[in-house]
Order: C-alpha cells, then structure tokens, then sequence
C-alpha cells in the first residue's frame, strides 16, 4: 500500500473558515476512516493512528499495523462532549469535572463503556477509555468524520511512540493510506489515563496532565502501584498497556540518579562501555555544562533535553531523542533522570519502561 503523506501547517487548522485545501484532506481522512481504513494524525501528546471506533474490523487493523497484543485496549477520541457520553455507560460527576477542566487536553478517562462500542477497542474490558484532544488538526478531522476515532499512538508497538510525523512514516510507511503530519507534538509525552470507575479516582499511567493538576480539582487521587514502577512487569496491571515492552530503543539504558552527582555517574556509566560500542548521553542543559572534554571524548552523541527549570519542554524530547539513539546505531545510552513530581512522573515512567523493557537496564 502507498502512503501518502500531507504536510500541513498547524495555522492552516486554526483558520477559519479552514482552506479549501485543508477541507480537500478532511474529507479525503474522513471518507477513509467511514471506509474502515486508518489514518495517522497528529495530536497535542504524540501522533495517533486512528480507526472508526464502532467498527469492528477497522480497529483490528490497528492492531494488525501496530503488531499490538489484543488485550491492550485503545483510547477513543471524541470532539465533543456528546460523543464521550455516547460510548459511555456512565457519566460521573468526577467525569464531568475533569470534562470541564482538562479538555480538550491530554487526559484519558476510564469509564463504563457502553455496547455500542465493540470488544476489541475495550481489549475484552467492561470499560472503555475516552479523550479530547486539544490539537486543531485532530478536533478538525474528529469532527470532519463526524464518528468517535480509536487511536493508539501510531509507532509500531515497542518502539518510542512519535512526536514527529517522520517518526510516523518511519514505523508505517507502506502500512497505511494517510499520513497527515503538522511537524511536531507541543507535548511530547501521552496523556494521563484515569480510571473513573473505582470511588477513588486513580492515575493508571502519568501523563500530560499531572497527579497535582488531577488532586487540585477532584482531591483524592491514586497512582496505580504499575503506574509508578515502570520498569517492572507485572501481570495484571490496570491499564493493560503498561504490562507490556514500551518505548524503547535499541541500546541498553543507564538512568542517571536525580538526587545523585551527575559527573560521577555519567564517569561510572561510561566505564560500562565495551570496545567498539557507541555511547549516546541524554542530559538537561546545567549538566551539559558541567562535563570537561575527558568525559566529551568519550561521547559519541550528546543530547540536550534543554533546562531541568523547563521540565515540560525536557519531558517532551524524550521520544525524540531516544530514537535519535536508534537512527546513530548508539549502544549504551545515558539518560538523566528528573524528580518524580510534577511531569517528571510521567518522564521517569516512559525512562523506567524503556529502559526495564530491553531487559539489559543497569543501574550503577
Ligand atoms: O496521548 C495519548 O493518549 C495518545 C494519543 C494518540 O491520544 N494515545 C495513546 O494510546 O497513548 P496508546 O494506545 O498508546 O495507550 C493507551 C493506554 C494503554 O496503556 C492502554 O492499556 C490504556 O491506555 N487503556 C486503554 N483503554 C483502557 C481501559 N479501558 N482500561 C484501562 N486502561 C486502558
Ligand atoms: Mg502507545
């Protein structure tokens, strides 16, 4: 199959009204995702591959493209309220809040789910869960197709998901009819996905929208125990994604202790190199500065996640810059860890699983 792949500036989304030209591809989208096909399209966290979430046989797709195990359930994503209580079974006072607060955003709810949604979307669940995007591109193309869109983020299953469309057309050039690509994701890192259906609300996996942002609107609110121990696997963990190999690149992964000295420990983790090896150092900008040429030798890529006071920005090139370690063929990757508050939860989560997931993480 060819893939075409639509190179559109995110101000052309915002217009209104929208270009004839940009109509022209929300129609052509639109018509595929009716048709059962899939369609990859950016959204604020990272890109999504989208299937009409009523259809059976389109969302099986996702799962064949993806090489996705079939009991790790999809996010729906819906434009508007409506839509959300149209999949859902129950629509919580909690729901609503986080509706009104968060959304559009990078939030995924897990609520009761509905018949009109089938099986495979829910992985066998009795729930479903929903989100609304906040990026022009996917709310046009939500709306376009007038259907609720099942989307995974679109990166073959295991690997970093993508933040760029490059990424995208890298994983499934070949494998898909549309790729509509509007540059870069603004965050970087997947929404937060919580479960609703429990009376105390719980982060199933951190994300975009932090655990204090969720308390400071609902109060109690608690972290699946899966949720925070990325590395390890565990058999039944609430979201079903989290049990599985996740975002990681080829070379094995070093965490670099946030509360420890960072020159001793990239000195330590670069003694793990063997000859021959290329060794990549993934690090906020003040360590940058610390390092003198001795350790700068021994580097053959350095990355800046730019400054630790900018932690947002930082936690969004993750992705980027560990499969910029895969594209320079990098053995032994250095990565410095942030704080576990704030975003830095969800960043030590994807670290923590993308290091475990290669099974061959060190810790020095
Ligand atoms: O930011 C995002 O959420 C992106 C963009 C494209 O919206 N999507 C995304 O989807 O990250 P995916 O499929 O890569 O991750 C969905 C996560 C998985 O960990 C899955 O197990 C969990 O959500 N999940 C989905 N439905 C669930 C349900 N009914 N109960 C519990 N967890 C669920
Ligand atoms: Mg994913």
């Amino acid at each position: 199959m060819d893939t075409k792949w639509i190179h559109l500036d995110l101000e052309e989304f915002k217009k209104s009204p929208l270009s004839e030209k940009v109509q022209a591809i929300l129609s052509e989208a639109a018509e595929l995702l009716k048709n059962g096909e899939l369609v990859a399209f950016p959204t604020e966290t990272v890109y999504g591959l989208g299937a009409n979430a009523l259809q059976d046989s389109a969302c099986q797709k996702i799962y064949q493209v993806k090489g996705r195990p079939s009991d790790n359930p999809l996010i729906v994503h819906v434009a508007t309220l409506q839509q959300a209580q149209q999949v859902v079974r129950e629509w919580p006072e909690q729901a609503a809040i986080c509706a009104r607060e968060f959304w559009p955003g990078p939030l995924t709810m897990v609520l009761p789910k509905n018949d009109l949604v089938p099986s495979v979307v829910s992985g066998g669940l009795e729930t479903v869960a929903v989100r609304m995007p906040s990026h022009p591109a996917a709310l046009a193309l939500l709306r376009a197709a007038d259907l609720p869109v099942a989307a995974p983020s679109a990166n073959i299953s295991g690997k970093p998901s993508p933040t760029e469309g490059k990424h995208v057309w890298q994983d499934l050039n070949g494998k898909i009819p549309l790729l509509i690509d509007t540059g870069k994701c603004a965050i970087g890192l997947e929404s937060t996905v919580l479960d609703l259906t429990s009376e105390t609300p719980c982060i199933l996996r951190p994300g975009g929208i932090t655990l204090e942002q969720l308390q400071a609107v609902l109060g109690k609110v608690v972290i699946d125990s899966t949720a925070q121990n990325g590395a390890k696997e565990v058999a039944v963990p609430q979201a079903p994604g989290m049990k599985y190999r996740h975002y990681a690149p080829r070379g094995t992964i070093i965490i670099l202790n946030a509360d420890e000295d960072k020159k001793t420990q990239i000195i330590n983790g670069l003694r793990q190199k063997r000859s021959g090896q290329k060794v990549a150092l993934i690090c906020f900008a003040e360590t940058a500065e610390l390092l003198d040429r001795k350790i700068l030798d021994q580097i053959d890529f350095l990355f800046e996640l730019g400054s630790l006071k900018q932690p947002r920005r930082a936690a969004g090139k993750l992705f980027e810059s560990l499969r910029l370690c895969d594209e320079k063929a990098i053995n032994l990757i250095l990565v410095e860890g942030m704080p576990e508050s704030g975003i830095g939860l969800a960043f030590m989560n994807r670290l923590k699983k993308a290091a475990g997931a290669n099974g061959n993480c060190i810790t020095l």
